[in-house]
């Protein structure tokens, strides 16, 4: 096993306390606790504690808080009720071998969620503050974090429009928290080749509006196309861009990437509508330090169809925190149904999948210093 820790651990401590923490005196007990981390489905159970932090025009961000887990009190006149000004984040704390628990690129997490705040006009939270929020509660909760292979601690920063105010405006008062979720592969059948429902009659989003922003309304927006995806069998939907119905954008939750006959990758290029997806990003790297051509393009919907058809893509996979990297079986939609190759797993899907998990799990060097040790 290799393993490098290019990331001093005292910055990540030095962030993390910099939040007090108020124990959970209701914690669950060591059996609660050991069947909810054993194998849990993904997002259904959730851990003691919980981050808090609050924004004012006035004041700025207060201090933080790990406090225990618990509904939040929200007035019914809170704006994010009536205009959806929220935006959230997605990450995993990882439990390695000798006991140690890491974080994959949480910086980058952190830099995404200031551009999501900034398009939903929501205050931007510090790159400390939020890794210092992240490994504060990563540090209480750790015994939160399962051990058992391809199982994590989801962990799901959000911050929402909290002020008790009916007019359109930016807020003057806003929450950020953190909570965690020990969490198994987010399609239940694992790595199991998905299907995919094409949808053309609803989008996610359009151009100049939140697509690269990780807002709900986004998700909320998906849900129309993947209800009509699993009436038809399926597991995701995607989606093509609005404004021509050609391209191929993003699934519900999750990047995609094709694989061609020569090795090389395509995937939908950030054109400002889909999510500029971590693992995406993540995958780019991998893939050409492998060696393979990468390119970010503007995918035809069409092109794609045909070059699956005759064989020219081999492989197509979906990849995202949660889905990590799942194999695509075949695309649907009213109009066609078509298998990519023999509706298998594809070898280099499986081989980024293994190569992303190894460096997560610190089995496989960490090339580009991606891993954060927190405990
Ligand atoms: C993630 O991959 O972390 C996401 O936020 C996607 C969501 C559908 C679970």
């Amino acid at each position: 096993m290799t393993e490098q820790t290019h990331h001093n651990p005292e910055v990540l401590n030095r962030l993390a306390s910099a939040f007090s923490v108020l124990p959970n005196p209701n914690k669950a007990t060591p059996e609660d606790r050991e069947s909810k981390t054993d194998k849990p489905a993904f997002g259904q159970v959730f851990s003691d504690s919980m981050v808090r932090m609050t924004w004012h025009k006035e004041s700025g961000w207060s201090h933080g808080q790990v406090e225990p887990y618990g509904p939040l009190h929200l007035d019914p006149a809170a704006a994010v009720l009536h205009y959806a000004q929220e935006v959230f984040e997605g990450l995993k704390a990882y439990h390695r071998e000798d006991g140690s628990i890491w974080l994959f690129r949480p910086d980058a997490n952190a830099e995404r969620f200031k551009e999501s705040a900034r398009r939903l006009s929501l205050p931007e939270l510090s790159t400390d503050d939020f890794l210092g929020a992240v490994a504060a509660l990563v540090q209480q909760d750790a015994q939160w974090v399962p051990t058992r292979r391809e199982y994590t601690l989801y962990l799901r920063p959000f911050m929402y429009a909290s002020e008790p105010f009916l007019g359109v405006r930016a807020p003057h008062q806003v929450d950020f928290c953190v909570i965690a979720s020990p969490s198994g592969p987010y399609f239940s059948g694992g790595v199991k080749p998905v299907s995919i429902w094409v949808e053309n009659r609803w989008f996610r989003t359009g151009p100049g509006g939140t697509g690269f922003a990780k807002c709900g309304g986004n998700y909320a927006a998906s849900l129309v196309g993947e209800n009509r995806g699993s009436e038809h069998g399926c597991e995701q939907v995607c989606f093509v861009d609005a404004a021509t119905g050609t391209y191929l954008e993003e699934l519900g939750g999750m990047n995609m990437f094709i694989v061609h006959r020569d090795g090389s990758l395509e995937t939908p290029s950030l054109t400002g509508t889909i999510l500029p997806g971590v693992t995406r990003r993540s995958l780019i790297q991998l893939a050409q330090d492998a060696g393979h051509e990468v390119r970010e393009s503007m995918i035809r919907l069409d092109d794609l169809l045909e070059d699956i058809r005759s064989g020219e893509v081999t492989e197509v996979f979906a990849c995202g925190t949660a889905a990590i990297v799942t194999p695509i079986k075949c695309f649907k939609s009213e109009a066609f149904d078509v298998t990519v190759a023999d509706g298998e797993s594809g070898s280099l899907t499986m081989q980024l999948r293994n190569q992303l998990l190894g460096i997560q799990l610190g089995e496989v060097t960490d090339l580009h210093n991606w891993m954060w040790k927190v405990c």
